[in-house]
């Protein structure tokens, strides 16, 4: 085992894990979806799909790394059968984080430059707003470039910490100050009449708005909320000390990350419905509609909206933290390199893919990194919702209903859950959430 990454404690590892799942996801992807998709009926399949599928395939995979010690391929070869060994090559799903990270970096560059932007001064009317997004967006590369690696640096130096140094002391001191953070914006939008208004956007449901394609979304941004299928949460999970409970470290970590989203979700629709905007705009609510809002506001608007992105950059580099570490611990512990060697090559690695994700965005650039109509941004992003993440998902639910010995599994969670909920649970594990991926592929493929 990896040694100079030590062990986490475990209200560090509880951390840690709701420092991978809370991201951009939170606070940018899901109020922003649930705008598109009418709310509260929305909201409804995606909690119920946290619960059934969601925080079962994260138990799922923590026990994975927790009986397996070892990095994402090592862990499935030692708990795989002798005559299955092959069930190693679904360690590689550890290579979706550098996938992922080639455009999420990006966006925690953009968070960046709109933390600047609440200083600087904050586009007036939408228009200009887009007109500012759109500038950065498309005509920007190097800025983007610039700031894309301020995010690679600062995941590398906390990853060079290892473990106990880096991850687990980052978050302990990021995840209490994001919650501050989003609790103190709640404490404010509570005083708007447009708080009434944003809970029942989001908790009356209305079902005739919901459409098939709103529940593949919801069930597609459960496993990614999660952080479910990459080796993120397996990887942390190997370094969990020998008694712990990952049962209750699972639901606390869904738990934890549906209350952020929730509450993300409440702030920046108060806001918007106490200033007159409108929910359904897509993904440039926190980038176009909000700015605006905030700018009304004056001075105080500009201090919310840099409290605001450092929020939202926080969300997001705690995330990113944990969809490198996988490659690096793989790095260490199969191929023997340093951790140091390690941090370098992944960080490089996404850094320059990363480059050519923002030139497949900019104007005059794009031409080598476009694919038909498609931006290479788009193509990595729609690779991982409905290819690389469900894949990851299924092969987690596979090999602990099917290839993992009962025993082994009951050993881990049976004194934790009970009877009752363990056969809920291993039901979900053998037939819910394959199921559910199957689906989603299979949705996927006809779009
Ligand atoms: N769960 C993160 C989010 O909601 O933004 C994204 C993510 C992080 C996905 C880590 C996968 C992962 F392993």
């Amino acid at each position: 085992m990896n040694q100079q990454a030590g062990k986490f404690s475990r209200l560090g590892f509880v951390l840690s894990a709701t420092g991978a799942a809370v991201g951009l996801g939170n606070i940018w992807k899901f109020p922003y979806i649930t705008g598109v998709y009418g709310g509260g009926a929305f909201v409804m399949v995606y909690l119920v799909t946290i619960l059934l599928i969601g925080a079962s395939l994260l138990i799922a995979e923590m026990l994975i790394g927790k009986r397996g010690q070892k990095d994402c391929v090592s862990s499935f070869e030692e708990l795989a059968p002798p005559d299955r060994k092959g069930w190693k090559y679904a360690g590689f799903m550890l290579f979706t984080g550098l996938v992922i990270m080639t455009f999420y970096s990006v966006v925690i560059g953009w968070i960046f430059y709109y933390m600047y932007l609440a200083i600087a001064g904050l586009p007036t009317t939408i228009e200009s707003a887009k007109g500012t997004f759109d500038a950065l967006y498309a005509h920007a590369p190097f800025l983007q470039i610039f700031f894309h690696l301020i995010s690679v640096l600062f995941v590398a130096y906390v990853l060079l910490g290892g473990i106990k140094k880096g991850i687990e002391k980052t978050n302990l001191i990021l995840i209490p100050f994001l919650l501050f953070i989003l609790l103190g914006l709640l404490v404010y939008a509570l005083n708007f009449d447009g708080f009434a208004k944003a809970v029942s956007f989001m908790f009356a449901p209305d079902f005739s708005k919901l459409s098939a394609e709103a529940i593949i979304r919801a069930v597609g941004h459960s496993f990614f909320t999660l952080s479910i299928g990459i080796g993120s949460i397996l990887t942390y999970a190997a370094a969990l000390p020998k008694h712990s409970n990952i049962y209750k470290a699972g639901l606390m970590v869904a738990f934890m990350d549906t209350l952020i989203a929730l509450i993300a979700g409440l702030v920046i629709f108060s806001f918007l419905f106490q200033f007159g905007g409108t929910p359904d705009k897509g993904p440039g609510l926190v980038f176009v509609s909000l700015p605006v809002i905030f700018a009304k506001l004056g001075t105080l608007g500009q201090g919310i909206a840099f409290i605001f992105f450092v929020a939202m950059a926080v969300a997001g580099l705690t995330s990113a933290i944990s969809l490198v570490e996988p490659a690096v611990m793989y790095l260490e512990d199969r191929l023997g390199w340093v951790r140091k060697k390690a941090v370098l090559w992944s960080s490089l690695l996404y850094f320059l893919i990363g480059v050519f994700v923002i030139f497949s965005i900019s104007d005059g650039f794009k031409a080598p990194f476009t694919f038909g109509t498609k931006s290479l941004f788009d193509v990595l992003e729609f690779a991982v919702d409905s290819f690389l993440m469900p894949l990851g998902g299924f092969l987690i639910a596979i090999f602990v209903g099917y290839v993992l010995k009962r025993e082994v599994v009951e050993s881990e969670l049976l004194g934790h859950m009970g009877n009752t909920v363990f056969k809920i649970w291993y039901f979900s594990i053998r037939f819910i959430a394959p199921l559910a991926v199957l689906f989603l592929a299979y949705n996927a493929l006809k779009v």
